[in-house]
């Protein structure tokens, strides 16, 4: 088959269930395009000639790499600066004075951003963290620790680099803190150093037992789960509630709900926006 023909069903299907396998992506019937615009150039650099041996070649091994390209291409790293507003505005009000209130001596304040895309979910939790310590003395940055994880070695790769174009930075990033956090040069826009190690970046694929990761205060798992299954929902809310600290937030994404999927946080409102605080009920949906 030459790469510009249609997929086949029996291929569609092939690369769902690889997908679901890999990273729990569930891919609907509709998104055959998909599948085929963004797996085509691959068919091309390997020089195999159908998805199904793409896809018993990457499950094979030995193509160095293949596996990851394949999911590296299929997940979609959609983000901007500040996204949906309220939850940062929610973080500077309402989460961040109660943590820094309640913080043992010694202890950090830790932030998971757990689908960090290209970074522009974790370094807006960095500057917010940054204002709110400069607007209320004797709380030093450095009391934080924000882990940002992805799946998706390139976006992880862009996060690092800490580098956009005007594309991006017109996505959401406010002029103050650009003037502020960032350096231009050559039509980029540099993150500061200040910023960029509040951050530390892993791959991580949110399959994987959440054991060694610690607990958190608060963590951010946004625009990620529309792509999920209902059971790999709940498992996920599972796994985050028992990670999280006994006060601590859970923040997901606006057309994300809890609601049927699990019974282990309460909503809080404020701002016209909602967060999760753990339920002291303890874990209700098992
Ligand atoms: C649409 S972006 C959301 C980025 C950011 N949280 C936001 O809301 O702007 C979704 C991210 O989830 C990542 N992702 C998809 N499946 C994953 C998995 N199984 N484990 C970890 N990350 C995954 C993708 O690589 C992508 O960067």
């Amino acid at each position: 088959m030459s790469p510009a023909e249609e997929i086949s069903d029996m291929e569609f299907n092939g690369v769902r269930e690889f997908l679901q396998k890999n990273c729990s992506i569930t891919l609907a019937e509709s998104k055959k395009y998909l599948v085929q615009t963004r797996l085509e150039g691959l068919l091309r650099e390997f020089k195999i000639s159908s998805y199904l041996e793409l896809i018993k070649r990457a499950k094979a091994g030995g193509d160095n790499g293949l596996l990851e390209r394949i999911i590296d291409k299929m997940t979609t790293n959609e983000t901007l600066w500040f996204r949906d507003r309220y939850p940062f505005e929610i973080l500077r009000e309402l989460i961040l004075p109660g943590l820094a209130a309640g913080k043992e001596s010694g202890k950090k304040i830790r932030i998971w951003s757990a689908a960090s895309s290209t970074g522009q979910e974790p370094y807006s939790i960095a500057m917010t963290i940054r204002e709110f310590c400069e607007a209320n003395s004797g709380v030093p940055p450095g009391g934080f620790e924000i882990l940002a994880t992805d799946i998706s070695q390139t976006a992880l790769g862009n996060a690092r680099a800490g580098s956009y174009d005007r594309l991006e930075i017109s996505r959401g990033m406010p002029d103050p803190l650009l003037k502020k956090y960032f350096n231009e040069k050559n039509g980029l826009w540099e993150i500061r150093e200040e910023i960029k190690r509040m951050v530390r970046f892993n791959q991580f694929n949110l399959q994987k037992p959440f054991a060694g990761q610690g607990t958190f205060d608060v963590i951010f798992c946004r625009n990620v789960m529309i792509y999920f299954s209902p059971d790999f929902k709940k498992e996920l809310m599972r796994k985050f509630a028992e990670i999280l600290a006994p006060d601590g937030f859970f923040v997901i994404g606006v057309s994300e709900s809890v609601l049927g999927i699990s019974g282990d946080f309460n909503p809080i409102i404020h701002k016209g926006g909602v967060v999760y605080k753990k339920s002291p009920k303890g874990f209700a949906a098992k």
